[in-house]
Order: structure tokens, then sequence, then C-alpha cells
């Protein structure tokens, strides 16, 4: 670890100097949104003790999932660090059925931002690692404001992505394609300092993630593929070892110090999965992909994905990309009904977009 004591603010600001045209405005981006992380981590952290932020909202997403107080929290505190910045063009969370339209005099920024306000919320009464995932794309229209095809775009355009993790510690972990970094919040000066610097997924891994209990609702390919992770398939390697903990960025956080693979597959009654591809999936591939792992569908490369619309759905194989390969080997040999079906949905959709 090196001796020098880098905030965020100071990180960002340096990498930003290495690009000549840069204006700064993503530079403040990032920094609005590490805000944004301690906040929500504040109210984290006093869950237990304050019942007007512990347990259920009452509500249901679009995705008829029940809101916990802090979704809602964590959702409006990032629109409105966000909206009136003229930073960002559109916002869209995992928490609204449409993109959130910025007032018409401050949307007429160059940026678009994505994210998951809290994932893993249903862990939040039981103590358990929750966090927050965002990803940036430019905007691509030429209007004055941001439209649904702005947000529309696949991961390889992202100009940043990042998380928040609420955990033992709170964490924020972002690249802008030039590498991955990770800092860690001293809660006594409220500042994020650098602690990970340039994060290489080890090799070689150490974990196999899924909720193994829905077995029965995989494909043989699934199944031989966990099989093969536990040693009892193929080559007779050791095994990996299973951890889960049902919050996708703590799995995906751990393996990605430790390495590993995180799992969310297709099932037969859900062929396309249940992770969302824009406020979940592609953050988080890139990320990989910026750290020497990988994304997939089971397919082919998440980042390559043109999404058809705004709360599609991905199956997501994530992590080492020596292990993310070899689910793509099974599947292709053994899951071809479903790999013709879920191509042909992929294509169409990216013909209607
Ligand atoms: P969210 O809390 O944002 O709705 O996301 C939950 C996701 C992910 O974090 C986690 O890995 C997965 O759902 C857990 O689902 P299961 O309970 O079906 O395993
Ligand atoms: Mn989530
Ligand atoms: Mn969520």
């Amino acid at each position: 670890m090196s001796s020098k004591i880098v905030t965020i603010e100071r990180h960002i600001f340096e990498k930003q100097k290495r690009f000549p045209q840069a204006t700064g405005e993503l530079t403040a981006l990032l920094y609005d949104l590490a805000l944004a992380g301690k906040m929500i981590a504040a109210e984290t952290r006093r869950a237990g003790l304050n019942s007007s932020i512990q347990g259920a909202a009452g509500t249901t997403n679009i995705y008829g999932e029940d809101q916990q107080k802090l979704d809602v929290y964590a959702d409006s505190m990032i629109f409105k660090l966000n909206d009136h910045t003229n930073r960002l063009c559109a916002m869209a969370s995992e928490e609204h059925e449409d993109i959130l339209q910025i007032p018409a005099h401050y949307g007429k920024g160059n940026y678009v931002l994505l994210f998951d306000p809290l994932d893993g919320s249903s862990n939040i009464d039981v103590n358990v690692s929750v966090g927050t995932i965002f990803a940036i794309h430019r905007k691509i229209t030429k209007g004055e404001t941001g439209t649904l095809a702005d947000v529309l775009q696949p991961g390889k355009r992202l100009v940043a992505a990042g998380y928040m993790i609420y955990g033992s510690s709170t964490m924020m972990i972002y690249t802008t394609g030039d590498g991955v970094h990770g800092f860690t919040l001293d809660p006594s000066v409220g500042e994020f300092l650098l602690s990970h610097d340039d994060i290489r997924i080890p090799e070689p891994p150490k974990f196999y993630s899924c909720n193994q209990g829905y077995e029965k609702q995989w494909t043989y390919g699934v199944r031989r593929y966990t099989k093969w992770l536990q040693g009892i398939d193929g080559e007779g390697h050791a095994p990996y070892s299973a951890r889960y903990i049902g919050s996708m960025i703590a799995d995906f956080h751990r393996n990605l110090l430790q390495g590993g693979v995180y799992y969310y597959p297709h099932e037969m009654s859900k062929p396309q999965g249940k992770i969302r591809l824009l406020m979940e999936a592609q953050a988080l591939a890139f990320i990989a992909q910026n750290a020497g792992g990988y994304g997939s569908d089971g397919i082919g490369n998440i980042l390559d994905v043109q999404p058809h619309k705004l709360h599609q759905r991905t199956p997501l194989f994530i992590g080492n990309r020596s292990l993310v390969e070899r689910a793509e080997h099974f599947i292709r040999q053994h899951d071809q009904a479903w790999v013709d079906e879920y191509r042909a949905y992929r294509e169409q959709a990216a013909v209607e977009a």
C-alpha cells in the first residue's frame, strides 16, 4: 500500500488530467456519487435503530418486488443530488418504470446516469452488506434533453461505472475504463481514501456464488457447470468453495478481490434470468472487464448486448474469465435450445431498439 494519502476527489482529478479535452463534468459527477454514497451509508448504519428507515415501505416496484424504506431513501437521495447539477440529461433507476427526466433548465448535461439505488435490499433488516450500483453513458441524441435512446446503449459504450458497498466498512469502487480503483470511507473524517489501487481479479479463483436452492429450475448446462465447479464432473479438480450472500454487490465484491464467479442464470420458467441489464449487469461487467475478468449472459459478452427496454433482464455469469468462459462452454454444449431462443430474442430486440 502506498504511503501517500489519496482522497477520491484527488484521484478522480488526477485521472482527468490525462485527458486534456476533459471538461471536469464527469469528474464532478463521480464526486457527487461519492457524496450520495456517504449519505446512504450514514442512513444504512442507523437502520437498526431508526424505525422510520427500517423495514418495508409498503409499496412494490415495477418488478413487483417489495420496496424497503432504504430503497426509497437511496433512490431519492441519488436523484436529488444529481437533478440540478447541469451534468446529466436523464437518469434511470431500478425503482422507476420510466426514465427520470431532469427539469429542463438543468437537463442539458452530456451524461446519463443509471442506477440500482440499493442492491440486496432484502438483507437490510438482518444487517448484511448492501450496495449502490451506478453506470454512466454519454448522451448520444441531438435534442436538448435526454431520451430513452440515450439510456438504451450497450455496455461497451460506458464511460464510467462503479458501486458503493455498505459493509463492515463503506467502500466505493469505480472505473472510467482505466483500471478499477477502490476507496474506503474513513468515518472519522468523512472522506473516501484510496485503499485498493488498480484492482485485478486474482488467479486462481476461490469461490463460486449462486442460489443453488433454485437448481430445480436450472437448465442442464448450468447444472453440469455447477458440478464442474464442485470438482465432481470433468477433470476432477479441487472444488471451489461456495459463497452466496444474496446481495449481488457483496458477492461480486468478494469475488473481485479474492477471485471467483457469481452467476444468476436463466431458469426454465425465467429464460431471461433475474438481474437487470441496465442497472446492474452492465456496470458490473464493465468493472470486471477492467479488472481482467469477464461478464457474460451465458452466450457472449454482456457489454455487446444492445438493450431494447429499460427494465430488460439478463442471465449473468461474472468473475474470473476462465470460470465464466467455462460456463459458456457448458451452456453451448447442453443448452442449445435455450441458446437459440435467447439469441433470437436478443437479436430481435436489437433490431427493434
Ligand atoms: P435488488 O435488491 O436490487 O432487488 O437485487 C437483488 C438481486 C441481487 O442482489 C441478488 O444477488 C439476487 O437478487 C438475489 O436473488 P435470490 O434471492 O433470488 O437469490
Ligand atoms: Mn439489485
Ligand atoms: Mn435494488
